[in-house]
């Protein structure tokens, strides 16, 4: 198969990222600028902000992830741009910028799928490290990957036909992602913004068993669920896994008011605030023993779902591979959780680096390179599409 290098651009939420990945398979520059501080006041993404923030950012990150790759805008072969999802206004930037790119080139353009990039981050570092280790085992099919991140709790079944890759979708969640569920509980108990890597910090510290959330309710069939069109109930309908974290945060806040935790919460956000960057034994030094308790106990509930449901699709649909990828896969305990209980049923679970489990441009490089090789290039009219579905 020929080799390509390929430039990928990544703006559909709060990172601007490039990257030049060769032949999907190693990584050779991966930039990745972040505008958490633009968004920390607020406790959450603001759109109109990402969008001004990526245009500052999208000339010079791609300039960098060149230089850093050693090639130039001639050299590359082709261009690779996130279509969607993601917020309308920031994947706008990356497009423009990307087809401008393409079009003053004249190199092909790729739409790449965000969740089909998460799903590629996976295979990207699975082959970066059969290349350092020599002969690791093939990969086996029928592939069931989590895609769990701040905007996504997704299960597909993946396969692939020759470099060709489709998607089914067989779960998602009804309410809330698993991300946005760490970033909204860390918010109610002033621990800043983004709540994943804080909580991830923060669990060992607390008692795990020390509250008990109820596992989440999903009673009616979902109608929006299959992305194949397909109702509910046709004949080939598989059985679903759908997820939902909404429940568990309304829990925390109800916990809160109950246990007045709520000035000792308006305290720690006020000091968090006054330090640049808050270290570990800063956040400890600002949380009592419930807070801890409380921490622990919320990731605890999360994993054991994400992962026993997972487990659950991955028996219904006899998976022989689980990728576990996203923002949250980046979680210490969900990796740990995932390894030893797909251990006990003799399936293999890959992650891809910390790195490469949150969002950046390597990851769409990646997923492009099968759409390189099939000349699934994009029309110089396509757009960016907020709720754009894989399959
Ligand atoms: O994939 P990502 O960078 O962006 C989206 O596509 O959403 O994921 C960001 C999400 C945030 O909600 C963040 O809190 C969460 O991933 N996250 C984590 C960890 N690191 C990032 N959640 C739990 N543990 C972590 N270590
Ligand atoms: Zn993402």
């Amino acid at each position: 198969m020929p080799d390509a290098y390929i430039l990928g651009i990544e703006s559909s939420c709060d990172e601007t990222a490039a990257a030049v990945v060769r032949s999907g398979e190693q990584l050779i520059s991966n930039v990745v600028a972040s505008q958490i501080a633009t968004h920390q006041p607020y406790g959450g993404v603001v759109p109109e902000l990402a969008s001004r923030e990526h245009l500052r950012a999208i000339v010079p990150v791609v300039r960098q992830a060149l230089e850093q790759a050693h090639h130039t805008y001639d050299s590359i072969d082709a261009i690779a741009v996130t279509q969607g999802p993601g917020l309308a206004g920031a994947l706008l930037v990356g497009i423009s910028y990307a087809k401008a790119l393409a079009y003053a080139l004249d190199k092909p353009l790729i739409a790449v799928n965000h969740l089909e990039g998460h799903i590629h981050a996976v295979l990207l570092d699975l082959y970066q490290n059969k290349e350092r280790q020599k002969g690791s085992p093939e990969l086996q099919f029928p592939v069931l990957a989590l895609v769990v991140s701040g905007g996504h709790t997704h299960l597909y079944l993946a396969a692939r036909n020759g470099p060709s890759w489709t998607y089914e979708n067989i779960g998602h969640t009804r309410d809330d992602a698993a991300g946005e569920a760490f970033d909204k509980v860390a918010k109610l108990l002033g621990l800043g913004y983004p709540g994943g890597p804080v909580i991830d910090r923060l669990a060992p510290y607390g008692d795990a068993r020390a509250v008990n959330f109820p596992p989440a309710q999903i009673k009616h069939p979902d109608r929006r669920g299959r992305n194949d069109g397909k109702a509910l109930g046709s004949e080939d309908a598989g059985p679903r896994f759908d997820f939902s974290y909404s429940g568990i945060k309304t829990a925390i806040l109800r916990y809160v008011e109950a246990h007045q935790m709520r000035a000792s919460v308006e305290s720690r956000l006020r000091v968090l605030t006054e330090i640049a960057k808050p270290k570990l034994e800063d956040y400890l030094a600002h949380c009592d023993k419930v807070t801890l308790d409380l921490v622990a106990s919320f990731q605890r509930a999360i994993v054991e779902d994400l992962v026993g449901r997972t487990l659950a699709a991955a028996r219904a649909y006899d998976v022989a591979t689980l990728f576990v990828t996203g923002g949250v896969a980046a979680n210490q305990e969900l990796r740990q959780t995932f390894e030893r209980e797909a251990a006990k049923e003799g399936l293999p679970v890959y992650f891809p680096s910390r790195p490469l489990s949150t969002d950046n441009a390597a990851m769409i490089a990646a997923a492009a390179y099968p759409k390189f090789l099939l000349k699934n290039f994009a029309a110089m009219d396509f757009s960016a599409e907020a709720n754009l579905i894989l399959r």
